[in-house]
């Protein structure tokens, strides 16, 4: 299975997992720093993640599964021993937490980095919010990922806590030549994504306030639950009026193919609109948004049943952007009228700054401590 390199091979290079190809699994996790956690002892464990995922990512172990004494714990848990890379990459997050007096890290913190505003659709459950730090595994083996946040939750033990987490099964995006997959209420999701260089330089690169981000971005988590039994008993044309696109191939309203740009100004015989004003593409569009686009990255996710006996599912809501706020305008917009949100609610949410890819010999946020 393939393995994808952790270490920067050129200056301002995303860390890995962001423009990556999205692998099939996402295990993610966000932490807090402990009460008696130290500058020292957040730059320490940086070093030791950046270190473990290099290794993981390599399809190795991070340390021995049995000790050589032969007795006491392992290292490594072990469960993902002959399972390969599996395409793993592990994306490490900063959030504003960090940036706080606490660590003497005030200084660092980016304009743009801040806990995000109450936001319209927010039904936020505080034990799915926020976090100090956050670790977003994906690998093709679902195994491989769910091993590599195991581990490296075991080597925060001591100075950061495992806050909320998000098991992901089914990439919800494409990359480029990939097949658009579908999110849980059937529909292709991932189609109009950010994919050019030149989009990403614009849209996702983070600007250059903080020398130490140049070539990072931020991270917005979202888990939004679906409300699934209810959505599959509406008809499936409101489905499609709700999406603005057919559901079995994906293409827009105006007409056209999966790929075909929608055009958000045609008019069906009556005069209305074919993609209704209030339809999630209409209102989520970079043509109808000042240009703004923001790099999706989502999983599908379930947590078996709720407490009602119904599915209690929906979308790992994971996007990278070069300022939150074009998060929070597009949400802000999708929150008021957005015809899907009888049929979602956002329960979870954080926001992270993620550094660049280090420097081989170097490791995720050196620069912050130098
Ligand atoms: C497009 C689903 C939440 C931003 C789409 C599409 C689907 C979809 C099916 C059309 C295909 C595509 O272009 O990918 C969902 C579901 C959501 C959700 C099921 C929640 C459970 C959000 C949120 C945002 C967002 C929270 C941002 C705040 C976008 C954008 C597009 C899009 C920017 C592309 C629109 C275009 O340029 O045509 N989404 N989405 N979505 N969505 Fe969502």
């Amino acid at each position: 299975s393939r393995s994808i390199p952790f270490y920067a091979t050129a200056t301002r290079m995303p860390q890995p997992g962001i423009r990556t190809i999205p692998q099939r699994y996402c295990v993610y996790m966000t932490f807090d720093l402990a009460a008696g956690a130290v500058a020292r002892s957040l730059q320490v464990l940086l070093a030791r993640w950046s270190a473990a995922i290099a290794q993981l990512q390599a399809g190795k172990t991070v340390g021995s599964v049995v000790p050589a004494a032969g007795t006491g714990a392992g290292q490594d848990t072990g469960e993902a021993l002959d399972l390969g890379p599996a395409s793993l990459t592990v994306t490490v997050g900063l959030g504003p937490g960090v940036f706080g007096d606490r660590f003497g890290l005030a200084g660092h913190r980016p304009a743009t980095l801040a806990e995000l505003p109450a936001l319209p659709s927010d039904r936020l459950d505080p034990a799915l919010t926020g976090g100090d730090l956050s670790l977003q595994a994906c690998a093709d083996d679902p195994q491989v990922a769910y091993h590599a946040i195991r581990d490296l939750a075991r080597i925060a033990r001591g100075t950061a806590t495992v806050r909320w987490t998000v098991l992901g099964f089914g990439r919800a995006s494409a990359g480029p030549d990939q097949t658009t997959p579908r999110n849980l209420f059937g529909f292709k999701d991932g189609t109009r994504n950010v994919s050019t260089d030149a989009d990403y330089a614009k849209w996702v690169q983070a600007g250059t306030d903080q020398g130490w981000m140049a070539g990072g971005t931020y991270q917005i988590a979202r888990k939004i639950q679906m409300n699934i039994e209810i959505w599959d008993a509406d008809d499936v044309a409101d489905q499609q009026k709700i999406f603005g696109r057919t559901k079995v191939d994906g293409s827009p309203l105006s007409g056209g193919h999966e790929h075909t740009t929608p055009d958000f100004a045609v008019k069906d015989a009556a005069g209305a609109s074919k993609i209704d004003a209030r339809s999630h593409i209409a209102l989520a569009a970079h043509e109808n948004n000042d240009g703004v686009k923001i790099l999706r990255r989502p999983y599908n996710y379930t947590d078996g049943l709720n407490q009602y006996g119904q599915l209690d599912a929906g979308l790992l809501f994971l996007t990278y952007t070069n300022d939150p706020d074009n998060f929070v305008r597009l949400q802000r917009r999708l929150g008021a009228s957005d015809l899907l949100n009888e049929y979602i609610a956002h329960v979870g949410s954080a926001v992270f700054a993620v550094p660049p890819a280090p420097a081989a010999g170097s490791y995720i946020g050196e620069a912050l401590f130098a």
